[in-house]
């Protein structure tokens, strides 16, 4: 299905206890639409792990990240162009934690709690509730 489409599915609204996307978040085209979908097939008490690129918003955030240049690079090749598509936002995987969280608070998630990964420096966790 397309993640920007989920939110008002008879079928699944509400039904589901734990939702994963994996780095695939900040290549929606439609992100904000995608995240109330997923609060959407939420139950009250279900979980959202969002995996997402470990960075901050800002170049300045960044500057001394160890894969910063790399990143931005990858950002720019692929997920800026997809992100594009059809008027996509084009958030690019450099979106940084702190839109991160503008962006699932606006969706409507509550709480979130964001953790870094053991063993994966590119990534960060953010355990979203509604
Ligand atoms: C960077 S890939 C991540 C793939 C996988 N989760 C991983 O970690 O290897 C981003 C994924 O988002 C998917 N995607 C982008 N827009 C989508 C949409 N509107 N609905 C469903 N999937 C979408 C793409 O098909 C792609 O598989």
């Amino acid at each position: 299905m397309d993640a920007a489409a989920l939110a008002g599915n008879a079928h699944l609204s509400g039904t589901i206890d734990y939702v994963t996307a994996f780095d695939a978040i900040h290549d929606q085209t439609r992100p904000l639409d995608a995240l109330k979908g997923v609060l959407s097939l939420l139950k009250p008490d279900g979980l959202f792990s969002m995996v997402d690129i470990a960075a901050g918003s800002y170049l300045s955030d960044n500057k001394d990240h160890p894969m910063g240049t790399f990143l931005y690079t990858v950002s720019l090749m692929h997920c800026l162009p997809v992100g594009l598509v059809d008027g996509g936002m084009g958030l690019g995987m450099m979106w940084g934690r702190q839109r991160a969280v503008e962006m699932l608070h606006e969706a409507g998630f509550t709480r979130v709690d964001i953790s870094e990964i053991p063993d994966d420096p590119f990534n960060l966790h953010f355990m979203c509730r509604i």
